[in-house]
């Protein structure tokens, strides 16, 4: 890899941090009373988006829908076979149970979404019409609207919001 291909896979990992850090950061100023350092957090969080976005396509990193499916799945088998029970067992050695539970659910919400984009995989991307509920603690995915609690970490059937 070329140095300059290197530097716009550091610049997309970076800016893409800054991007749901800034987000967090606008919701902490709204909790503080601060709506316009929240607006300016806000602005800035998509301007590197913008940013992170160009350094992505540049790098020539965005292929077919197909492609990109194929990756998708790769990464988050990666997430749920090895690198989130990576960290539970860390955690667990460390004795922190919290975090261990954090990852443990995390990592299982990541076998969810591998197992829909197998599903997008498999229909060749001509997947049924679908709404997608999301858990808001946990980020398990469940097609169509919850009906019950989360099956991976419990919450309440209230936690879930549709994704549009
Ligand atoms: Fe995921
Ligand atoms: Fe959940």
């Amino acid at each position: 890899m070329s140095k300059t291909q290197e530097n716009l896979m550091a610049a997309f990992a970076g800016e893409s941090q800054a991007n749901r850090k800034y987000l967090a950061y606008a919701k902490q100023a709204e909790k503080e009373g601060l709506p316009q350092v929240a607006k300016l957090f806000r602005a800035t969080a998509e301007a590197e988006t913008l940013h992170a976005l160009a350094h992505l396509r540049k790098a020539g990193k965005i292929g077919t829908t197909l492609e990109n499916l194929k990756d998708a799945l790769s990464g988050e088998t990666f997430e749920f076979t090895k690198m989130y029970p990576e960290m539970v067992a860390d955690a667990e050695a460390e004795g922190n149970n919290a975090l261990k539970k954090h990852f443990g659910d995390v990592g299982e919400a990541e076998a969810c979404h591998a197992g829909l984009y197998q599903k997008a995989l498999d229909a060749n991307g001509n997947t049924a019409a679908v709404d997608y509920y999301i858990c808001s603690v946990c980020g398990f995915i469940h097609e169509g609207p919850a009906t019950d609690k989360c099956p991976i970490c419990k919450a309440a059937v209230t936690a879930f919001y549709k994704v549009d």
